[in-house]
């Protein structure tokens, strides 16, 4: 700047003296920050889907006329579309589907309920559900059932999960989370996640309850946790008697009566009096009866 010139008034934006307020680096940004954000929010106008009432009411209208012409049958595909997935994802989060026992083409036969619906397993299930989750006077809500490996037991119990969503566990699993429950109970948190998903869980299924205690089919430091682990699952879900439980045992016919097998061992004291009289006003106990359905050798 030559010397004797008037200086220029310092720049609105900025406060230098350098540049007036046009050229100022700083103003530009700002106005094209804003310009941009303008933009932007023109564009996601453009993406709603239903234009504002008053704006574009048309296209509206259009839309709604279209939406009608959509078939009963179109309606009735879609449905049973959704039912299939929701059946799936409901399986799918339970653990009794991979890396559960059900097989993927058990899995096919629920979703396309293309399943025997009158085998006894499944008889038994559809049943009780019915009953059991009756709103005006609900009938118990434990069910176990005893029979032999292969008479369709998980595959009823994972029709009750398909259709009203659950956790799977094994006898075996569940006495895992309930030793580390122990383990961790002094913890701040109590080490409840291990056993609160079953307890918040509105049904649980429980498969693979010793059917003869006398196998040693369970390491002895978990057989030892039997009792109060069972013991807990009966007092927690049978005091909320909108919770559902189904519990599946390989007890043969003859072991499920008194005095041997899981029958004989909640009579006998095995899993505590408590236990026993709590079962005996709210589950029903039966034999599933026919010949193994599983192909092959087991
Ligand atoms: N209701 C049914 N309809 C058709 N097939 C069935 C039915 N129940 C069981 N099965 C067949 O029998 C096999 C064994 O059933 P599963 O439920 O695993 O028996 P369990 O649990 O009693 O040992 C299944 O993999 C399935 O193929
Ligand atoms: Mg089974």
């Amino acid at each position: 700047m030559a010397d004797g010139e008037t200086k220029a008034p310092p720049c609105a934006e900025c406060g230098s003296s350098e540049h007036v307020l046009d050229a100022c680096p700083l103003r530009a940004m700002i106005e094209r920050d804003a310009r941009l954000r303008r933009e932007r929010e023109e564009r996601r106008g453009a993406e709603r889907p239903l234009a504002p009432v008053g704006r574009d009411l048309a296209a509206v209208i259009e839309a709604t006329a279209a939406m009608a012409t959509a078939s009963d049958e179109d309606i009735h595909r879609m449905e049973v579309r959704l039912r299939r997935q929701e059946r799936n994802e409901r399986l799918l989060a339970s653990g009794v589907a991979e890396p559960g026992p059900l097989r993927d083409e058990d899995r096919r036969m629920l979703l396309d309920e293309t399943f025997d619906p009158n085998k006894h397993a499944m008889r038994v299930v559809r049943g009780w559900l019915a009953r059991a989750t009756d709103t005006v006077t609900p009938d118990r809500n434990m069910l176990v059932l005893c029979g032999e490996r292969g008479t369709g037991k998980t595959l009823a119990a994972a029709w009750a999960i398909a259709q009203m969503g659950g956790r799977y566990v094994t006898l075996e699993e569940y006495l895992r989370d309930y030793a580390r429950w122990q383990r961790d109970r002094s913890r701040e948190d109590g080490g409840k996640a291990e056993l609160s998903r079953y307890d918040a869980s509105g049904l649980l299924v429980i498969d693979e309850l010793r059917g003869d205690l006398s196998r040693d089919d369970l390491d002895d430091w978990l057989a030892k946790l039997e009792r109060p682990a069972w013991h807990r699952i009966v007092d927690r879900r049978q005091s909320r008697r909108r919770q559902l439980t189904i519990a599946l045992t390989n007890a043969k016919k003859g072991e499920v009566e008194p005095p041997s097998g899981f029958l004989g061992a909640l009579v006998d004291g095995t899993y505590d009096g408590r236990t026993y009289d709590r079962m005996r006003r709210d589950a029903y106990v039966i034999g599933i009866e026919g010949k193994s359905m599983r192909g092959g050798a087991l």
